[in-house]
């Protein structure tokens, strides 16, 4: 009997090498391991042995148990590895690569922008409020006292969807909404929101833009309200040394209609000749806002009678002060999607 275990333990260490995969193991396995495998039925046979051989061949299938079952452990070690090697090199799938990083976004120029405009107005009680982007003829001109015939209609190039109808060309149209909504409470809004002008696209205009108007409308507002609301925006948006200058103007929603100008940061340069910059075409001024006191006519098409309400309004560009700001040459590049120029800011 100890010929033929010994026999035995060659042939399954000799057949365990010779499996070329994990799915022979089991069968492997069953043959010489098994509850019905050829090591148990040679430990049954051990009853029919005598007294004296029983202990020694006894010891011996015990360590040839041992044994298949260590290299039955390895040889299934081995060819799992092999079998994930083989599968990587099909799949070309590198489990051990790192992953990749998932990389978050962030807000746009024009909405930090934004943010910031509205934060300065917030803190001065001012709301934010929203008007509709595709407006009609009545709303975007004739409410604001822009009639039909009028020739103020030329200083706006307009997308026509139909006769009546027009994307806005401005925010203006929202202190309709605004005064119509709330009338006849006092009001104290920005009206921030894109608006679409009919232009040849150039490094300094783009058919679409951001406007933030404003609007307050209340018992005894004055011009004097409006120049001081907007030299606090200026101060905080550009720094506290940022002088305000006033120019004359004209708007058909607004009497008297002025321009707001701010201090360029050259412009101590600029005043004694000895520099200035291309931002401000070397004057020492920027354009910050279009304003004026609300026309008597507008205060009347948003329900409130001119006799007792007075207030005034301002519009200004939103991608024009972010320009200014960083340098920014063109004004192509808000609406490029190019995440070499978004990722800078
Ligand atoms: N709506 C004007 C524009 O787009 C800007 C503007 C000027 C708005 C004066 C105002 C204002 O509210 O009072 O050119």
């Amino acid at each position: 009997m100890l010929e033929q275990i010994n026999l035995l333990r060659e042939k399954g260490q000799n057949e365990l090498k010779s499996l070329t995969s994990t799915d022979q193991l089991p069968d492997w396995y069953h043959q010489y391991l098994g509850r019905k495998g050829d090591l148990t039925s040679f430990l049954k046979q051990l009853g029919t042995l005598s007294a004296e051989e029983r202990p020694a061949v006894g010891k011996i299938i015990n360590e040839v148990k041992q044994e298949f079952q260590q290299s039955f452990d390895l040889r299934q070690e081995t060819l799992r590895e092999s079998k994930l090697h083989e599968e990587l090199e099909i799949d070309d799938l590198d489990v051990t690569l790192p992953g990749r990083p998932c990389t978050t976004g962030h807000l746009h120029l024009t909405t930090q922008t934004l943010r910031r405009i509205y934060q300065i107005f917030q803190e001065m009680g001012f709301q934010v409020y929203e008007a509709p982007e595709v407006e009609t003829d009545e709303y975007n001109f004739q409410l604001l006292n822009i009639p039909e015939y009028h020739p103020a209609r030329d200083m706006w190039d307009t997308f026509w969807v139909d006769d009546e109808v027009v994307l806005r060309t401005h925010t203006s149209p929202g202190q309709i909404w605004a005064m119509r909504e709330y009338y006849p409470d006092p009001i104290r809004v920005i009206l921030p929101g894109k608006c679409y002008r009919y232009e040849q696209i150039t490094p300094r205009s783009e058919h679409q833009f951001y406007q933030v108007e404003g609007l307050t409308i209340g018992k005894n507002i004055r011009l004097t309200d409006l120049i001081g609301v907007m030299t606090e925006f200026a101060h905080k948006m550009y720094g506290e040394d940022r002088k305000v200058r006033i120019r004359g103007s004209y708007f058909p929603f607004t009497e008297p209609s002025i321009e707001i100008d701010m201090s360029c940061s050259c412009k101590d340069k600029a005043d004694s000749g000895s520099g200035g910059c291309r931002l401000c075409k070397y004057t020492g001024w920027l354009e910050v806002a279009g304003a004026g006191m609300v026309h008597p006519v507008v205060l009347r098409n948003g329900g409130y009678d001119p006799e007792e309400w007075s207030g005034f309004a301002f519009g200004m560009g939103v991608e024009r002060p972010a320009l200014l700001k960083h340098n920014i040459d063109d004004i192509r590049y808000f609406y490029g999607n190019d995440l070499r120029f978004l990722q800078q800011f």
